[in-house]
């Protein structure tokens, strides 16, 4: 078992000096899944999810946050704090506790999914709920950090970018070469910025020769990059990306365009049915803003783009359990009956 398996693999990838600490939670070497069905009913040659779900707060954050977390410890930092839709404060609460420093979470109240409140409120952050939204806590977070020795571990720290752009370094090494098409959900875009990052530094490094187009998909409601203005109000279920006005705008739009990509919307309605294809034909329980990068890719087949000859990977983000509300709300084969063999194979339908 290596100590820091992101670090000791993309060393030279990364900012990393003697004095950065190399404790890990195991973060990173997360699975590359082939479509059993999605794929084939989509006419792609190949179809791969990414599964990010498999990190240990659950989400890509902690791809970033480790090394976010390490740095501003290595500065003499003794506190971080962040922004939130949810999976960022999960995951800097989770690295504060491992480097026993502080953490200070600012989410829009009663916006958050649930089982990522529980994290957060488990690792021992200060949890500090706004009646705003993640625009207005990125604001407040960005304020005080001028202010206080407070360390901000959101995406626009460019340490979050450098551990998260290790996912496409993985997904390279893994296929032997690029794939021709990347589809990520899109909310504050760093991580859509972080992969081109990634698939840029291997090129430099002489490592692939052709580049990803890259799919960016954000929510209908959330969607200020596809519209070409902010959102004053985002809404949308997928909670994670409820987004207004994406801190990491320009990386998103340079991915977009340096790589012939597109950012495109998906409805709620579309999240939804692919959070349910994802769970019931692949056997992968996403939450809901993890499933725009499928639904995209469906809502652009069905547009009659030709994906046949392709390959492409579809960034799978946070774990369906941290969403347990949705998951509940999707209609259930369930019934209730008596503790008795005969009701249960009733209700089994055997009959
Ligand atoms: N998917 C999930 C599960 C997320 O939590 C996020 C962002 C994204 C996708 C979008 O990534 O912001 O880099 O474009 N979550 C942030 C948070 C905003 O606070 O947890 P992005």
């Amino acid at each position: 078992m290596k100590q820091n398996y992101l670090i000791e693999k993309y060393a030279q990838f990364l900012p990393i000096t003697a004095e950065t600490s190399r404790k890990s939670l195991g973060e990173g070497t997360t699975p590359l899944v082939r479509s059993s069905r999605l794929g084939s009913e989509l006419g792609l040659e190949n179809l791969y999810f990414k599964l990010e779900t498999l990190n240990p707060t659950g989400s890509f954050k902690d791809r970033g946050m480790f090394l976010a977390v390490a740095k501003a410890v290595e500065s003499g930092s003794e506190a971080v704090i962040c922004a939130s839709t949810g999976n960022t404060s999960a995951s800097a609460s989770a690295y504060a506790a491992l480097h026993g420093i502080r953490s200070f979470v600012v989410v829009p109240s009663g916006k958050i999914a649930l089982g990522k409140l529980a994290q957060a409120t488990v690792h021992g952050a200060t949890i500090i709920q706004i009646q705003g939204s993640f625009d207005d806590a990125l604001h407040i977070v960005r304020d005080i950090t001028e202010r206080s020795p407070v360390a901000l571990v959101n995406s626009v720290n460019p340490h979050r970018i450098d551990g998260q752009k290790t996912a496409a370094f993985e997904i390279v090494d893994e296929l032997g070469t690029a794939p021709d098409l990347l589809c990520i959900p899109v909310g504050n875009a760093g991580n859509i910025t972080a992969y081109w990052k990634g698939f840029t530094e291997y090129q430099s490094a002489g490592k692939i020769s052709s580049l990803p187009k890259m799919w960016g998909f954000q929510a209908a409601g959330s969607a200020p990059i596809v519209l070409g203005h902010r959102v004053s109000e985002p809404e949308t279920i997928a909670t994670a990306i409820r987004i207004g006005n994406p801190a990491s705008w320009t990386g998103a739009l340079n991915a977009q365009d340096q790589s012939g990509g597109k950012i495109d919307s998906v409805t709620d309605d579309e999240i939804l049915r692919a959070y349910h294809r994802l769970a019931t034909e692949e056997g992968i329980f996403c939450e809901p803003a993890s499933a725009a990068s499928v639904a995209g890719l469906i809502k652009r087949s069905q547009n009659g783009e030709n994906l046949s000859q392709l390959t492409a990977v579809c960034v799978i983000t946070g774990h369906g359990l941290k969403d347990p509300d949705t998951a509940l709300s999707i209609t259930a084969d369930r019934v209730e009956v008596e503790a008795d063999v005969l009701l249960v194979e009733e209700a089994m339908n055997l009959h």
